[in-house]
């Protein structure tokens, strides 16, 4: 057997044996031992001869053995990753494996692992094998009990899921503590922990009125960072608990915070594990974005202890189930506390990003995939956010009642196994009554739908008449695709900004405010429209589509100034920007680029509450989401179009943009939130022109004891080649090069910086005396380059790609899924300008001969494909 085979979802079969308990045993010294013994038991339609089948790799084994017999070698079959076991078995017995773990040279941090001064471990999706041989598949529920033994100096936190249930002295200075969880679950959401770490502690009080304990473990000396998360963590609760009506259901839940985490966290049982940058943040330290993200992560983490743990997936095949509706419910609690519009606007510029060039890629895959060659290359924008959008639409089809009610049927249906999409589909069907047939193909077709209207408005008859189209492209392995039900929200407007009545057109349109377009064509005509409608299409960006409607300028400007909906304003202005953008990218300034300043002149008039909701419609679109947009695509050109774009709106908004610049509040709350991001967006377009009064206001900012002004004035900085911003980050990286997760902001500015040689200047970040090869010091400083610094990344010479295939490459034997997030930026070779799409897919094409790991190789493979 080859590690690289294709598994498809097609073969999925219930497995032929049960593990009914799991006994653990770590013994934690120089290597680990870990002596597990499983209580198995054959299913019900399993044949009696069925082979037990057993992943393991990456480890030790020292001793196999089956009911206190040892295996014989004779009766085993094993390859790199698995282990069959073909002697008779019984119906019912118990197995020992041994095996030693060298936690300290695992630098693929999944299994046990060395993250600072402790061990930990990951698991999802297929870690639990590198600890032991195991079935690791997320279909086997067992009951956990762990012993945990380790010096007691050096290992003072012992930690594994569910409750501690004893804890004592051993031999030798050392210590032990037993954990066992009540919880039936699969491998991949136990946790281990030992460690020296601070803890802070709290309680939270269920609705029922449970005591649980809440404890946060963290390096020592950051314990003052962590009150943000643990109030993050409290309103999550309470959020499940009024919202689904869900309670927490053990009485412990901790969060330990790790230096060196591959993702975002993992929601092990009672037990998550969290990259340090989703717990740690102090005004100081952490910017309002990274507030957000912790109390996003934080809750995200928390929900899948319903969706995802109570109810786990059958299949990795099934990872969106958990995945997008925790998304979904996650965005929701944001939306909830922080206000739904700027929430919105968020999700869909990361969607549109990410998720559609992904969609338009060579790894585009269905939200429920078919086949996969490594499963961590499938935790994607798609599985996750498109997943949270399809979610998002059923409850715009069922109404958000109806669609609560369908959760809750789905978990109690459910409750401690391991489902599919399909059963959640099957119980919004029991709770509504409704068919789901056709929607069923948002899960199962890739590639990102278009919507095409055209209107037609007759001044005589005083009809207005809108015609509609969907497509979907096709995707790597299938070509042909079928209309999906896209849920169309809308609104019209007049000349003047007044919204328009019109009536609903069942089934076309089930509400006034609502298109559903099942087919691949459809029209809806309106009687006795006295004046052409202005409309406004996918009001909340309710579906996850490409909508084209060929708006005037006008119309735009309109929409921007009187739509109620954010994201349609923001979208608005998101068209304005785009025409303004190829306008500047082809020639010099016209009409497009009159449009644009006219409309923010006008948007910078009106007065705003809501000044985070003004801060984003201000904001350009980033240079990765022009990238999208350009086929082919010149990176140089395309930054140079931005940065034109970027002078003009600041000399055609100096006056508001003054105003805005300096009002940057260093206090907390949500208000300043607000305030201080329209003072980022506003000192990055007064940069541009060079002013030095901003120039120096900037670097003196950049000192702030507010993290998000420092920030924001070194980002407003960053593409000036000045002396404020040499001094400004100078000074930054003296004051925070102890601080691990600040020196990772300094190193993505730089990465990111628009002057200079950006590729000599990366690679020297490389072999800086204060890089280390952690994965948020990587991503900082090579993601930020070939995702944000398109000038230096698409240099013509090629230099770019040669020095992010160089670190893929290194990367490929030591971390592989992180080697694999890396090379997402070496896939697109096909949709970029010449010579680049050929120096790229020669440096392709010698990569795909050097690398080891089914990551990187499955991606390369299919990009040259
Ligand atoms: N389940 C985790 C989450 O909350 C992500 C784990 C991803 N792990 C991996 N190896 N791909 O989204
Ligand atoms: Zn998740």
């Amino acid at each position: 057997m080859n590690a690289a085979v294709e598994v498809f979802r097609k073969d999925y079969r219930a497995p032929d044996y049960a593990v009914e308990n799991v006994d653990l045993d770590f013994d934690v010294r120089d290597r680990t031992t870990v002596v597990s013994v499983l209580r198995i038991r054959r299913n019900g339609q399993a044949r009696a001869d069925a082979p037990l089948h057993l992943d393991g790799r990456g480890f030790e084994l020292l001793e196999l053995a089956i009911d206190g017999l040892a295996v014989a070698e004779a009766n085993v079959e094993r390859d790199d990753e698995r282990l069959l076991i073909k002697q008779a078995l019984p119906q019912a017995f118990s197995l020992r494996v041994v095996t030693r773990l060298d936690p300290d040279s695992n630098h693929s941090l999944e299994g046990l692992y060395r993250s600072g001064p402790m061990l930990c471990t990951q698991c999802e999706a297929r870690g639990f094998s590198r600890i032991t041989y195991f079935p690791d598949r997320p279909d086997v529920l067992s009951r956990f009990k762990v012993r945990i033994e380790a010096d007691a100096q050096r290992y003072p936190v012992l930690l594994s899921n569910g409750n501690r249930v004893e804890a004592g002295e051993a031999a030798d200075g050392r210590h032990y503590a037993i954990w066992e969880d009540p919880f039936l679950k699969p491998c991949y959401l136990f946790a281990l922990v030992a460690g020296d770490l601070g803890c802070v502690s709290d309680t939270y009080t269920t609705a029922s009125g449970r005591e649980v304990a809440l404890q946060f473990y963290v390096d020592k000396g950051n314990e003052g960072r962590v009150p943000h998360a643990l109030e993050s963590l409290k309103k999550a609760m309470r959020w499940d608990e009024q919202v689904y009506g869900l309670e927490y259901d053990l009485d412990i839940y901790m969060v330990v915070a790790a230096r060196e985490f591959n993702m975002g966290a993992m929601e092990n049982k009672g037990l998550n594990l969290f990259n340090a940058r989703f717990v740690l943040a102090s005004p100081d330290t952490a910017t309002d974005a990274d507030y957000e993200g912790i109390e996003s992560v934080i809750a995200h983490e928390y929900f899948h202890n319903w969706t995802g743990n109570r109810v786990t997936c059958r299949d990795w095949f099934q990872l969106s189930l958990k995945e997008g509706l925790t998304v979904f419910r996650d965005q929701n609690f944001s939306a909830d506390l922080n206000g739904a519009d700027v929430q919105r606007i968020g999700e869909v510029r990361q969607l549109r990003t990410l998720q559609f060039a992904e969609d338009a890629g060579p790894m585009a895959h269905p939200v429920r995939p078919d086949s996969y060659v490594e499963i961590n290359n499938f935790y994607t924008a798609t599985v996750y956010e498109k997943g949270a959008e399809i979610v998002r639409m059923l409850q715009t089809l069922l109404g958000r009642e109806t669609f609560i009610k369908g959760v809750q049927h789905y978990l109690r249906e459910h409750d401690g196994s391991a489902a599919t999409i399909e059963d959640f589909l099957a119980a919004h069907e029991a709770v509504s009554g409704r068919n789901l047939e056709g929607f069923r193909r948002w899960y199962s077709q890739a590639g990102t739908p278009t919507v095409g209207i055209d209107d037609e408005y007759h001044l005589l008859a005083h009809t207005y008449t809108l015609h509609l189209e969907q497509s979907t492209p096709a995707t790597p392995g299938a070509p042909d695709k079928k209309p999906v039900p896209i849920p169309i929200r809308v609104a019209f407007f007049d000349g003047e900004g007044q919204r328009i009545h019109l009536p609903a057109q069942p089934p076309l349109m089930p509400a006034p405010d609502l298109i559903l377009l099942e087919d691949a064509q459809a029209t809806i005509t309106f009687e006795d429209v006295k004046v052409r409608p202005t409309p406004s299409f996918l009001q909340g960006f309710s579906a996850p589509v490409r909508l084209q409607f060929g708006y005037s300028s006008d119309q735009l400007v309109n929409l921007l100034l009187h739509e109620s909906d954010g994201f349609a304003r923001w979208e608005a202005v998101q068209r304005l920007m785009l025409n303004a953008f190829f306008e500047l990218l082809s020639g010099p300034a016209g009409d497009d680029t009159q449009a644009l300043l006219k409309g923010l002149q006008l948007l910078a008039a009106q007065h705003f509450d809501d000044k985070a909701l003004l801060a984003e419609l201000l904001r350009m679109p980033s240079e990765s989401y022009l990238a999208g947009q350009l086929q082919p695509l010149d990176g140089e050109k395309l930054a140079a179009a931005r940065d034109a774009l970027r002078l003009r709106i600041a000399h055609a908004l100096t006056g508001p943009l003054s105003v805005w610049a300096t009002a940057a509040p260093e206090d907390q709350g949500a208000i300043n939130v607000g305030r201080r991001a329209l003072a980022g967006i506003a000192s990055g377009y007064l940069a541009a022109t060079r002013s030095t009064r901003i120039l120096d206001l900037c670097r003196d900012r950049a000192g702030s004891d507010n993290m998000t002004l420092s920030y924001g004035a070194l980002v407003a900085l960053n593409d000036i080649d000045c002396p404020q911003r040499e001094d400004a980050m100078a000074a930054f990286l003296s004051r925070w090069r102890h601080d691990a997760l600040v020196l990772d902001k300094w190193f993505a500015l730089q990465a990111g910086s628009a002057i200079g040689n950006g590729v000599e200047r990366t690679a020297e970040l490389l072999g800086h005396p204060d890089y280390v090869a952690s994965p948020n010091r990587i991503r900082s400083v090579l993601g930020t380059f070939w995702r944000e610094n398109l000038r230096a990344y698409h240099r013509a010479d090629g230099s770019g790609y040669r020095l992010l295939a160089e670190q893929v490459l290194k990367l490929d034997k030591s971390n592989p899924q992180i080697a694999s997030r890396l090379a997402d930026g070496l896939l697109g070779w096909r949709g970029l300008a010449a010579p680049r799409d050929e120096l790229l897919r020669a440096v392709l094409q010698r990569l795909v001969q050097q690398v080891a790991s089914p990551d990187v190789s499955e991606k390369i493979h299919k990009a040259l494909a």
